[in-house]
């Protein structure tokens, strides 16, 4: 509380230079009103003297541009203006701050303020610049900078671009777009969604395929942006040679920076950066394998654990990961008091609401680490058990209700994990053949969930949701309370669309075959009613178009991702009738090009690779009825 009056006070009297400070947002990460958990602007101020700011010869654009979190009349443009490429080195921290002099570069990293210039226009030439500003950045936040551009107007297209103030050095221009107004009539709305992008598995061409197309407006990710993992300790499967930085596990605040700022590196993750606004929130390993509200599967809460960590708790550790994860991406603290609090929603015309839910490090009960699976099965039905806590679980409630009641045509809803009930006894064995880090771990939140859409007869439910690394479309059903035909999709309440991985292998196994992997799914999709298009083998992401009369996904495969290629193949495509709250039959339109379809065909196009000049050719058509 004590900052924000300091805030508040220097708002009348504050000279320019240190409004500057304080328009990068990053300064707040994550918290504004807990100085611990933010960096103080004024003694940033105080440290940095403006007359040794940076020149531009001396500062690069080390890693492109990004927007994200669109509002109606604003939006959020980052970049980073950097004296040097590494991150910063020092694990700033408020009070005891110590310049860190950097011996291979001969500069003092914690010293000297970087000015950033930045201009918004409809047109990318800018000839009408319709809003500017400079702000200040320094190690403190990475040398990242986030401000918010404001006074924008509805569901229009904007080009940015930063310049080292005082300079023409530019950063690339990158594109944006605002939402529309909440009671904008909007028709058709294109977003891509992906989950669980791992650097060291294969190149992001997943992510640079939309741009590519220029076929989405909007870029969904529901976690794993990042891993936290050495090196070759990914539990199974082979890396190819693109080392995570830095080569250990990460603990550390300049682990998670400079971790971030490795995947940043990739060209597809940076031109979907600089094409389409991001409204991102994170799983377990932007923090560290399943994680919950108190640790993670390799981090228990103990004293042996901590030495262990050398001597970063599970709680540094988090807010390490956090502080980063908001200093690196192109997201807004909806509510500066609650400092771990990503969840929260988009109003998209009266199209749709996007209700982003953090299932993962704000409040979740305990989850499956592996040694007490069996433990986390016996509760999974306990009426405590949550995966959001009950702040979040409220508002999510609200939500739905509200979005109703405005009359949106959609709800769509961001999910971590898998929603669905699955039976994976083939994989698990019928000990404990759920997946108890999903939600059938919490079973109770999830009745609580499908209770509140039945009671309250909310219909047109779009589940969205990654973790799995594999693609399962299901309707959304609640089986014992409501009764489903599988045949029809009558009794459901809407449809989950959950997609594979960006690069994570193939949980059924690495280099799995394809018709090994299509008979798991055929398998699963025998042993799961609701469950009926299921994928293991396609790296890859989906598209959602939507619009008021219906709803279309489309599914799409990376033929490979060992090599950095612009290739995908079109998996399945699935239709939503507003109204309708299943899937449209034939689902998938009776045809799919990989995985299990109920009651459809399977075909296998022959996609061969010629390594000459590195491109996929479809050589022949086969049918499969599977
Ligand atoms: C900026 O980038 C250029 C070109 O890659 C490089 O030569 C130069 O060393 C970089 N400067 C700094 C300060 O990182
Ligand atoms: C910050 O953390 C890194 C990684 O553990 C360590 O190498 C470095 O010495 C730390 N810096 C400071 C100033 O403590
Ligand atoms: C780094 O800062 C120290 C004081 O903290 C100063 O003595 C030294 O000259 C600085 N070095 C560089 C390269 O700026
Ligand atoms: C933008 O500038 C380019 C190159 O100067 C020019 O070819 C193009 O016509 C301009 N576009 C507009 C919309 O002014
Ligand atoms: C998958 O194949 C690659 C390339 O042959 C190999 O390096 C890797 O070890 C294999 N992975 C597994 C899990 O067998
Ligand atoms: C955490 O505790 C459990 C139960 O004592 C133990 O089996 C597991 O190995 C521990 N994990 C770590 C990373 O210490
Ligand atoms: C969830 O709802 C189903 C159907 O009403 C019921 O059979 C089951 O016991 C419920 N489980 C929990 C944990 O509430
Ligand atoms: C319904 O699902 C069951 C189990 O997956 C399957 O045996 C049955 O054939 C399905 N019926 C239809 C009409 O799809
Ligand atoms: C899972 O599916 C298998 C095969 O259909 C079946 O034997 C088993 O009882 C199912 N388990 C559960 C918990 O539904
Ligand atoms: C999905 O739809 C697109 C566009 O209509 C089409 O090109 C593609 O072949 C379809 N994919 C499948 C698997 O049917
Ligand atoms: C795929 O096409 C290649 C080249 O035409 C051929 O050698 C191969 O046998 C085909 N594979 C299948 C499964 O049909
Ligand atoms: C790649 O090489 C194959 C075989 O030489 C050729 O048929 C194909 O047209 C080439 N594709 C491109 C895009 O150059």
């Amino acid at each position: 509380m004590q900052l924000l009056h300091l805030f508040g006070a220097l708002a009348a009297t504050v000279p320019i230079a240190e409004a500057s400070w304080a328009k990068n947002i990053n300064y707040r990460s994550p918290s504004e009103h807990h100085p611990g958990l933010g960096v103080a602007v004024h003694k940033v101020v105080k440290r940095n003297n403006p007359a040794t700011t940076y020149g531009a010869s001396n500062l690069n654009f080390t890693h492109g541009v990004a927007s994200g979190d669109p509002y109606p009349d604003s939006v959020i443009l980052w970049t980073r203006l950097a004296p040097m490429y590494a991150s910063d080195a020092s694990n700033a921290s408020v009070s005891g701050y110590v310049p860190l002099y950097n011996h291979n570069d001969n500069i003092n990293v914690s010293t000297g303020p970087v000015c950033a210039q930045y201009k918004v226009a409809e047109d990318q030439n800018f000839t009408n610049v319709v809003t500017s500003g400079h702000a200040y950045t320094s190690s403190d936040v990475d040398y990242t900078v986030k401000v918010e551009a404001t006074g924008l107007k509805a569901y229009t297209t904007y080009y940015y671009q930063f310049t080292v103030c005082g300079s023409t050095k530019a950063s690339q221009i990158g594109r944006t777009k605002t939402t529309p107004n909440a009671n904008d009539a909007v028709t058709s709305v294109g977003l891509a969604v992906y989950s669980c992008s791992n650097y060291p598995f294969g190149y992001f061409n997943a992510f640079g395929n939309p741009a590519r197309k220029d076929s989405v407006d909007y870029v969904i990710h529901l976690g794993d942006y990042i891993y936290e993992y050495a090196n070759g300790d990914y539990g199974y499967g082979q890396t190819i040679d693109r080392i995570p930085m830095p080569d250990r596990t990460i603990y550390t605040l300049y682990d998670y920076r400079t971790r971030l700022a490795t995947y940043r590196n990739d060209p597809d993750l940076q031109l979907s950066h600089e094409t389409f606004p991001w409204i991102p929130v994170w799983d377990d390993h932007e923090v560290a394998d399943n994680t919950y509200r108190d640790a993670s599967s390799e981090l228990n809460n103990t004293e042996q654990s901590f030495v262990q960590d050398g001597g970063v708790s599970v709680d540094q550790r988090k807010m390490n990961a956090v502080r980063a994860y908001f200093e690196w991406m192109p997201i807004r603290q909806v509510e500066m008091d609650d400092n771990l609090r990503i969840w929260r929603s988009f109003s998209i015309g009266s199209l749709f609401d996007l209700i982003m839910l953090d299932t993962r490090q704000y409040d979740r009960s305990i989850t499956d680490l592996y040694w007490n699976t069996h433990y986390v099965h016996q509760i999974s039905s306990d009426a405590g058990r949550s995966m959001m806590g009950s702040r979040q679980e409220n508002w999510f409630y609200n939500s739905l209700s509200s979005s109703a009641s405005r009359g949106a045509t959609w709800r769509i809803i961001g999910s971590q994990t898998v929603f669905s009930r699955i039976n994976e006894s083939v994989a698990y064995g019928n000990v404990d053949p759920l997946d108890y880090d999903a939600w059938d771990g919490y079973q109770s939140n999830r009745n609580r969930t499908l209770n509140h859409l039945y009671s309250n007869n909310i219909g047109n439910n779009i589940m969205i949701s990654g973790d799995s690394h594999a693609s399962w479309v299901s309707d959304l059903v609640w089986l014992e309370d409501h009764p489903y035909d599988n045949a029809t999709g009558a009794g459901s309440i809407g449809v989950e669309f959950a997609g594979s991985a960006v690069s994570s292998p193939c949980p059924y196994g690495q280099n799995i075959s394809l018709s090994s992997a299509n008979n798991y799914s055929r398998w699963l999709t025998d042993a799961n009613r609701e469950l009926q298009w299921q994928d293991l083998y396609y790296r890859g992401y989906f598209e959602l178009q939507v619009g008021h009369d219906q709803l279309n996904a489309q599914y799409f495969g990376m033929p490979t991702i060992v090599t950095r290629n612009p290739y995908e193949i079109s998996l399945a495509n699935f239709t939503v009738q507003a109204g309708a709250n299943k899937l449209q039959r034939p689902v998938a339109g009776g045809i799919a090009e990989s995985g299990s379809l109920k009651n459809g065909i399977v075909r296998q196009t022959n996609y061969t690779h010629n390594t000459d000049n590195n491109t996929y050719f479809v050589s022949q058509f086969n049918q499969e009825d599977l």
